[in-house]
């Protein structure tokens, strides 16, 4: 497990150090947004979806026999850092009063109390807006075919049909006390499940894999995406607010449902093993290869933050 978390440490300063260089910043008219874009982006949060992106693509590369060229690296770089901007963005507009009103994350104020309502939601509009602009631009991916299809693929993944579809349900469910668990799992899948899926996607994209490795691999992610929600809904009720960074009974406050408030702990927790021990079962064949995103599973409901 420390093993683990320093590998995490490292991809998090190769991200970090991407969102440095790359993201906007300066004097000028509008210095705040730029500032406000960076705070709640660079050096904070687990980055374990730019990790997936980057996992995915050694272990296609490692299958298929070919050793992750730099400049193949550099590109899941530069898309796993657009994929941080835009779960940062989707944080930032989370803890706003109008949805969670959560004062705190990544163990500092959020976005909206260190710089004010319209900053923050603009700062998430610029870091989502930013991430396309990453992935568009020739001189982070070289082939244009694969530059369009990630956008799309992005696109779809994080909008009406996927996360801000999500996003929407888990607001509108708020004391609706008859959701039953198909619902609860709609939600988690779309909300949190489609970006995380679509890591393990765009990675595929980008490493040439085949149709069988692409299922297989979005197969995993999709497993990994719904034990990682029920982990977080779980550290909800159970956690340690110093090491989350984020304030703990958020749910039971804003009486959203979740698969604990459904099935209770015992359950939840043991539907969570369930679904990180069928995601190391689809790529566990792959002994040596597959290490990294074994751990990536087990790390996902054992940790603490
Ligand atoms: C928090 O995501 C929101 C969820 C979708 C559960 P993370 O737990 O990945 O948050 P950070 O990026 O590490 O702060
Ligand atoms: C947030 O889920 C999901 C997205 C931002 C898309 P939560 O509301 O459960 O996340 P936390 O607990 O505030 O991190
Ligand atoms: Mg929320
Ligand atoms: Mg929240
Ligand atoms: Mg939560």
């Amino acid at each position: 497990m420390i093993e683990f978390q320093n590998k995490l440490e490292k991809n998090s300063q190769e991200i970090d150090r991407f969102l440095d260089i790359n993201l906007p910043s300066g004097k000028g008219l509008s210095s705040k947004l730029f500032e406000a874009m960076r705070y709640s982006s660079i050096s904070g949060g687990k980055k374990i979806r730019a990790y997936l992106v980057l996992e995915s693509g050694r272990f296609i590369s490692a299958i298929n026999n070919k050793p992750l060229s730099k400049s193949k690296y550099n590109e899941l770089i530069a898309v796993g850092s657009a994929i941080e901007a835009i779960h940062s963005y989707s944080l930032i507009h989370d803890d706003l009063p109008a949805m969670d009103n959560s004062p705190t994350r990544r163990g500092k104020a959020a976005n909206h109390v260190k710089f004010g309502y319209h900053t923050a939601i603009l700062a998430g509009d610029g870091l989502l807006s930013w991430a396309f602009q990453i992935i568009g631009d020739s001189n982070f991916i070289s082939n244009s075919e694969k530059r369009s299809e990630i956008c799309f693929v992005l696109a779809k993944a994080i909008g009406p049909n996927g996360m801000v579809g999500g996003q929407q349900a888990d607001m509108d469910i708020t004391e609706d006390k008859s959701i039953d668990l198909g619902q609860i799992e709609w939600i988690q899948n779309h909300k949190t499940g489609a970006l995380i899926s679509c890591c393990s996607h765009v990675a595929s994209i980008l490493l040439d894999a085949s149709h069988d490795q692409k299922t297989n691999l979005i197969n995993y992610a999709n497993h990994i995406g719904l034990a990682f929600q029920i982990a977080d809904d779980l550290l909800d009720l159970d956690g340690n607010e110093s090491s989350m960074g984020k304030p703990i009974g958020q749910d039971t406050k804003n009486e959203i449902p979740n698969f604990v408030t459904v099935l209770g702990r015992e359950k939840a927790a043991k539907r969570a093993l369930e679904e990180t021990s069928k995601a190391k079962n689809l790529i566990q064949k792959f002994k040596q290869e597959s290490e990294n995103l074994v751990s990536l599973a087990k790390y996902t409901v054992n940790r603490d933050k």
